[in-house]
Parts: C-alpha cells; sequence; structure tokens
C-alpha cells in the first residue's frame, strides 16, 4: 500500500478554499509558496545574496541533478552506490530496523539495496520517503509499494531541515540521508541538525549518511563544473524557479555559473554572477534587485568532510560514529551514526545536558 501526505497541509491550516496559490509544476502547496516568498525575500536581502538550495528541485531541476548524477566528473554517486551494495547487509545486521525513512529521497534508486536486505533478513515493514518535490515523490512511492508489496510505502512532501519532528518517535528505525545531501547544510548549523534527527531514534536505531570526502581541489572542482554543462544548467534553474512562483523576470542568460572550492571552509560554493548591469523585478514580492556586472547571488554549499571533521560536529548531538566505510581512493564516505548510549534508560538527556557550546546562536 502507498500513499503520500503532504506535510504543509495536513499539519497546519488547510489551503483557502479557491485560493489559485503558485503552485507550478512542482505542485507546490500554498504554505509552500508562501515560505518561498519568505525565503526568497530574506535572502535577496541580505549581504552576501542568496538562495535556499532546496528550490532547485522543481521537477525540471530534480530531472537536471538526476543527469548531473550520470556525469563522467560527479564521482560521488557512483561511489555511494558501490559502497551500498558492498556494505548494505553489514548495515541492516547492525541496525535490524523494521523501518527505513529516506530524507531527500529523490528518485530513491539506492535504497534498494537497502530494502533488498531488510526484505532478506525479513525486517522490512515501512518505508517512508521525504522529498520536497512532490512528483518525484509521488513516483517513487508508487514504484517501491509496488516492488515491495509486503510493505507500508509512504510519501512525506516537506523540507528535511524543517518538518522533521514530524516523522515522530523512532524504535526499529534506519534513517537515510544519501548523496552528499549532509553537505548541503551549513556546518555550524550540522549539531543542531544531527540532534533533530537524534531525537527521532533511540538506542540502536541508525543514522546513516553519504559523506563527500575532503580532496584535490581540481576532482572537487571539476564535479561542480561538468564539461556538458549540465551543473551551469541546474543552478540557473534555480532563476526559472523564481521566475514561475513569484513571476520574476530574470534573464536566465544573463547569469554566469560558478562554482569553486573554499579550501578554509572545505565547502564547494556555489554561485551564480551577473553578466551585466541589470534590474530584476519580483512583483509577488514588490521587489526589484539591482545587480552591477559581477554581482553574485550564493545558491549552494556542498561541505566535504572528514572522518576527524565530522566526528567533531557530532559533539554534543547525541549521536556517535558506529561505523565509517570509504572506498579505495577516499573519495566518498558511508557514515553509520547511532545515539550514544544513554546513562540510565536510555531517555533523551535534559536540555543543557548535551554538551552544546554555549553562545552558538544568537
Ligand atoms: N548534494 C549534491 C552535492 O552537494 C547536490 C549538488 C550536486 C548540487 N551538484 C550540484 C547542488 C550543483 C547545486 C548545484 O554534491
Amino acid at each position: 500500500m502507498a500513499d503520500v501526505t503532504s506535510w504543509r497541509e495536513a499539519g497546519s491550516a488547510a489551503p483557502a478554499p479557491g485560493a489559485s496559490g503558485a503552485s507550478g509544476a512542482s505542485g507546490a502547496s500554498d504554505a509552500g509558496a508562501r515560505a518561498l516568498a519568505r525565503d526568497v525575500r530574506a535572502g535577496l536581502q541580505s549581504t552576501p545574496r542568496t538562495l535556499p538550495c532546496k528550490y532547485f528541485y522543481d521537477d525540471h531541476g530534480s530531472r537536471l541533478f538526476e543527469r548531473i548524477t550520470r556525469q563522467p566528473e560527479y564521482y560521488q554517486t557512483r561511489t555511494e552506490q558501490a559502497l551500498l551494495e558492498e556494505h548494505a547487509g553489514e548495515v541492516i545486521e547492525r541496525v535490524a530496523p523494521r523501518e527505513l525513512v529516506e530524507l531527500g529521497s529523490g528518485v530513491g534508486r539506492k535504497v534498494r539495496l537497502l530494502l533488498d536486505a531488510m526484505r532478506a533478513r525479513g525486517l522490512l515493514r515501512r518505508c517512508l520517503l521525504l522529498d520536497i518535490n512532490a512528483l518525484y515523490l509521488r513516483r517513487s512511492v508508487a514504484q517501491l509499494a509496488a516492488e515491495y508489496p509486503g510493505a507500508e510505502v509512504r510519501g512525506l512532501h516537506g523540507d528535511f531541515q524543517a518538518d522533521l519532528q514530524r516523522l515522530g518517535p523512532g524504535g526499529g528505525r534506519l534513517v537515510l540521508l544519501l548523496a552528499g545531501t549532509l553537505g548541503n547544510i551549513v556546518p555550524r548549523r550540522l549539531p543542531e541538525f544531527l540532534s533533530q534527527v537524534r531525537a527521532l531514534l533511540v538506542p540502536g536505531d541508525g543514522f546513516l549518511v553519504g559523506v563527500d570526502l575532503v580532496k584535490d581541489r581540481a576532482r572537487l572542482e571539476a564535479a561542480y563544473n561538468d564539461r556538458a554543462g549540465v551543473t551551469a544548467e541546474f543552478n540557473r534553474n534555480i532563476l526559472a524557479v523564481l521566475n514561475r512562483e513569484l513571476r520574476a523576470d530574470f534573464d536566465l542568460g544573463a547569469w554566469e555559473h560558478v562554482a569553486f572550492y573554499d579550501e578554509d571552509e572545505a565547502w564547494i560554493e556555489m554561485r551564480l554572477r551577473s553578466a551585466a548591469d541589470q534590474r530584476v523585478t519580483l512583483p509577488a514580492l514588490g521587489l526589484a534587485c539591482d545587480f552591477r556586472r559581477g554581482d553574485e547571488i550564493r545558491t549552494e554549499i556542498s561541505a566535504k568532510y572528514t572522518r576527524a571533521s565530522l566526528e567533531a560536529r557530532l559533539a554534543g548531538s547525541g549521536l556517535r560514529l558506529s561505523r565509517w566505510w570509504t572506498d579505495a581512493g577516499q573519495r566518498f564516505a558511508l557514515a553509520l551514526l547511532q545515539p550514544d548510549v544513554a546513562p540510565h534508560d536510555g531517555s533523551d538527556l535534559p536540555p543543557g545536558a548535551a554538551g552544546f557550546p554555549s553562545g552558538s546562536n544568537g
């Protein structure tokens, strides 16, 4: 059986009857459209200007990302797939999950390796996919429901950072975050995100993360500047999303794709650079933005980790590194995180007891 729930619509006030909203091909809810408007306004008015990367993934953007994963320079997908083929059985044996939850599932191909390992051991009961793109989510849920008839397959349409707590309590749960998506969270925010995931788990549960590793600049930069130009098209597509959803008038031809590795931050930064002096209007926001030639908008960061730098971010999250697998070339890793064994009954530590550095947010 299969169904898809929109968290936004299920969780808050029902959309006004007859509200047309700005739901485009991605089927964004009204609340989703309001969030987009709020995020874009804040991002374009901040210094430096930014746009949240989750808005890349409308239907066209999701398709473009699929093409990125097949580019010869983009080693991540192939490497992660091989690691999963090799180690899925061991992950499942260690966690013995009856429920698999994939955050940011996309087309959801790799999840099968884990579902197969669960089914082979008679464990598989439930599979939950969470994605920002409703069309891809519906498709993946329907496909998995057909392929795993014994399992309850559900989709949750939402943003895995904002909507995580809606997953409810764990127990027999394995959460997945693949495709280097962890890197798209600003590293200083990672401990907070990890504690949120920790709250969805009980001791013995697991959080399996695909982690792109620090490596030489040339290889990293090539992965985000593919020769076929697919990443450039993907990057500019966020402007097409704003044109459609916010009636903006970005001229996609007047923006250059920029992606470079910032060694101090250990992240790839993706930007769009204005090729001319130009004014862009966003009537839905009552906003006009002036750009000089060379001005940039930051659209994405993709942080790279080492085992040590990841473990440093785990401090205070309530999760510990339980297993770490890498390929021979040390390009990519699978990290299995599990709850710290609590001193007494496994319940959560009281706030403040988890060792967060104080004053980390204003
Ligand atoms: N999670 C992927 C990554 O960080 C997403 C990604 C790949 C991406 N290429 C991109 C995001 C280009 C924006 C632009 O590698």
